[in-house]
């Protein structure tokens, strides 16, 4: 320790579900409803990028997302914050005492529209976490410390397919993300990233999905057929069995977005756009007369589309064709591998 200022800086991915997260059993603890499976992207067009110092001479801890300084007292980031500490002194006993007692100022930052359902919180939260844990010297998994701040955040701590286990004991401890296999199993699996908007939702993940967990009937047969699904998607993935896997990936978004619309009053994140992008999908996959493309939809309009990367030009050229960009839609095309470096400490 220099004595006057400690200081690190984190990077770390997005994650796309391909089984959904979407309900909790614990609001406090971040505990799911059912577990969910997905694939983290290359951190070279989307990732979040935080750096903390910790300073004997500052007098307030402080946040900045974005270049805007936000709140501080923000709950999830007081959870996160708490469990990191714990963590340190059990792990470091008396040895950090100086430095977790002095305040800190973080800086985060992503490279992509935030609230736009990018699964930005994803991202920021799994770098919050590793860089805390970085500073304080946390050694071991992250990934429920990144639960605390979002629950897709734990994702975001591995490379390649991850799962997160939704667990069974009330305190959280076992409700944790593992890979399931690492990017290179299936190297040429790429997403295209359509954005259909880059306003902000009007209905926040969290908001939402405690909604549909209140008044959704449809949402008690999802939670049922969840567990199956989740299975036969890890098995299309070990056998990389494209077809199966673009299957359970659309039937899996579809019914998120069905839950959201039994949700009284009810919640529509897709538009116009995004059904059109879905239908002109199937279209593709009935002429090829084999799913060839599979898209994916968070809480929010934009389209994530699994494909081969032999796919990708075709793809794109389609697309292009269909939704030239317009001043209402501007959208974004890039096709991006899946991740090739985890979420990592910059020197
Ligand atoms: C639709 O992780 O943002 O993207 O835990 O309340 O912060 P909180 O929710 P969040 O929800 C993500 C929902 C989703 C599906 C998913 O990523 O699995």
């Amino acid at each position: 320790m220099s004595g006057k200022m400690e200081y690190v800086t984190c990077t770390a991915p997005v994650n796309i579900a391909v089984i959904k997260y979407w309900g909790k059993r614990d609001e406090k603890l971040v505990l799911p409803m059912n577990s969910s499976v997905s694939v983290t992207l290359s951190q070279d067009q989307l990732r979040a990028k935080t750096t903390i110092a910790a300073c004997k001479t500052f007098s307030n801890d402080k946040i900045w997302l974005n270049g805007r300084e936000e709140s501080f007292d923000n709950p999830r980031i007081q959870n996160l914050l708490h469990e990191v500490k714990c963590r340190a002194r059990i792990q470091n006993g008396s040895d950090l005492d100086q430095l977790l007692s002095w305040k800190i100022h973080i800086c985060s930052e992503n490279n992509f529209p935030t609230a736009a359902g990018l699964a930005s919180s994803a991202a920021g939260y799994a770098c919050l976490a590793f860089t805390l844990a970085q500073l304080y010297k946390v050694t071991g998994d992250v990934s429920d410390i990144a639960r605390r701040g979002s629950g897709s955040a734990c994702r975001s701590v591995y490379g390649g397919f991850v799962v997160w286990n939704k667990g069974e004991n009330i305190d959280g401890t076992d409700s944790i993300a593992r890979q399931i296999l690492p990017h290179t199993h299936w190297s040429d699996l790429h997403i295209l990233i359509l954005v259909v908007s880059d306003q902000k939702k009007h209905t926040g993940s969290s908001e939402g999905m405690q909604k549909t967990v209140q008044t959704s009937e449809l949402y008690k047969q999802r939670v049922k057929c969840v567990p199956e699904r989740t299975d036969d998607i890890i098995d299309a993935i070990k056998n990389k069995d494209f077809d199966k896997f673009a299957e359970i990936t659309m039937k899996d978004s579809n019914q998120l977005h069905a839950v959201c619309l039994d949700t009284y009053p009810p919640i529509s994140y897709l538009t116009d756009t995004s059904r059109d992008i879905m239908t002109l999908v199937h279209r593709y996959n009935t002429f090829k007369a084999q799913n060839k493309v599979a898209y994916t939809f968070d809480a929010g309009p934009n389209a994530c589309l699994y494909l081969n990367e032999a796919d990708v030009p075709g793809v794109i050229s389609i697309i292009e064709y269909f939704f030239p960009p317009t001043s209402q839609s501007q959208h974004f095309i890039t096709g991006l591998p899946i991740n090739t470096r985890a979420i990592e400490k910059e020197f």
